[in-house]
């Protein structure tokens, strides 16, 4: 083979797209239950966009970031998360005008060069929601309602909710400075990059994930013991709302996740089953970035969820999410009268049910064969005596059965079981392989 997938990016293949699809789907609609509208931005934009959003100190922007020039010679980047250029696009078609609070959701590729592995790719999917407009503890709670509620919503069921408060302009600088000298007296025994850290934004010491590091966090001062008055509330009543709708969760002060934006709230949901890239979504408040891009101060609030940790983990659950299924309906033609009449029968069935039908003129048999394998739910024999009489031999593969219907009325006969008439959709059959689209 000459080329391949470049690495760290993959191809979803026919048998899991479905899985995809039906995780997008549950996703709209956990997020328009909450009012929120779809939103699509570029998959790039201005490399200063992110620079300048997410933060210079940060791994994203310093190390992970997917820039180039274009043939004018800007500075462009694939987009290595959403929150900006929603952002972004909210000041640039004034999203904000006349609403109290806006509610976007997004799904979409997102690109950064970090060492793939499991559970971590250059190109990965994420799903995600932006509330722009309340300062409200509700809204974060909100948010993190949505993004429960669709991990649970797909199946999974081993959570564990995380969160923290990052606090704000006021107490952050003086914490800051208390966790810089906290940490200069460790110098000799952070790793190199935590060193620069220290001098850039001792904070972000806190996202490093060596071991050695990490072994030493623990005497450090939190932020969370440093909160000023209106922070400390804030928390305190995200914590009352999260028990009274009854969110299991742990405070967790060293979550200072990953991008520089964040105040106050921040919180994480990660999966027991995933070793260490077991974040499936995380999220926060962040009450000072529409103004950082020259728009008026906007309290914000969202998070995003990666799909193909969503995925991983319900494999890891033994969740199938939509199993593989076959077509409704396979249409086998005994002889040449049969295969005039299924060509007609298939345009009259489209776009309505799945039809599959053979291309090759094999025998019935065959045919037959290839109707089960492909886990087809009825199979409509055709043939001269069939046309003669105008009806079909219509066999429940399911059942094991075999009728007779009029060609008349076949159609709503069809509809009506494979839509659930007689039941919901069962599927037997393997059915769905990658590649195998008809015989
Ligand atoms: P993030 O924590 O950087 O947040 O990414 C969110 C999720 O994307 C992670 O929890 C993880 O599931 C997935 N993810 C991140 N990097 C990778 C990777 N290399 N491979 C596979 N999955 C990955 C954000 O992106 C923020 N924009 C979230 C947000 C929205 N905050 C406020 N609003």
């Amino acid at each position: 083979m000459k080329y391949r997938a470049m690495r760290g990016t993959r191809d979803i293949l026919p048998g899991e797209t479905e899985r995809w699809r039906e995780a997008e789907r549950v996703f709209s609609r956990a997020a328009s239950s909450y009012g929120c509208r779809e939103i699509r931005v570029p998959i790039f934009e201005a490399t200063d966009l992110f620079e300048r959003g997410i933060g210079e100190a940060t791994d994203i922007v310093q190390k992970e970031m997917y820039t180039f020039l274009d043939r004018k010679g800007r500075s462009l980047t694939l987009r290595p998360e959403g929150t900006a250029s929603v952002v972004r696009a909210y000041l640039e078609h004034n999203l904000g005008r006349g609403a109290n609070v806006v509610r976007l959701f997004y799904t979409g590729p997102m690109f950064r060069y970090d060492r793939p592995g499991a559970g971590r790719y250059r190109q990965f999917h994420q799903v995600g929601v932006e509330f722009l407009g309340s300062p409200a503890p509700e809204a974060d709670v909100e948010t993190l309602e949505i993004l429960i509620g669709f991990l649970r919503g797909v199946g999974l069921r081993r959570l564990e909710t995380r969160i923290n408060s990052l606090g704000c302009g006021e107490c952050r600088p003086g914490y800051r400075t208390h966790l810089g000298e906290a940490l200069k007296g460790m110098r000799s025994s952070l790793c190199e990059d935590c060193l620069s850290r220290v001098e850039r934004n001792p904070l972000r010491v806190l996202d490093c994930k060596q071991e050695g590091c990490r072994a030493l966090f623990g005497g450090l001062p939190v932020m969370v013991e440093h909160l000023c008055a209106a922070c400390r509330a804030h928390m305190d009543r995200v914590e009352e709302i999260l028990k009274q709708i009854g969110i299991a969760y742990v405070v967790d002060p060293l979550l200072v996740r990953g991008l520089d934006y964040y105040t106050r709230t921040t919180y994480e949901v990660h999966h027991a089953g995933l070793g260490s890239q077991s974040a499936l979504g995380g999220g926060g408040r962040y009450d000072g970035l529409v103004e950082q891009m020259g728009g008026p101060p906007t309290p914000a609030v969202g998070f995003s969820a990666g799909l193909e940790r969503v995925l991983l983990s319900l494999e890891e659950e033994g969740v199938s999410l939509a199993p593989p299924r076959g077509p409704d309906v396979f249409l086998a033609a005994a002889d040449d009268a049969g295969v005039r009449e299924s060509l007609r029968l298939a345009h009259d069935l489209r776009p309505d049910l799945e039809v599959e039908r053979d291309y090759q003129r094999r025998n019935l048999k065959s045919q037959l064969k290839s109707a089960s394998d492909r886990g087809a739910r009825f199979v409509v024999i055709l043939g001269e005596r069939e046309v003669a009489q105008r009806t079909a031999a219509v066999k429940d593969m399911g059942a094991g059965t075999q009728v007779e219907v009029p060609l008349d009325g076949l159609r709503e006969w069809l509809t009506e079981r494979a839509s659930g008439g007689s039941g919901a959709k069962p599927r037997c059959g393997p059915g769905g392989d990658p590649g195998q689209a008809g015989s």
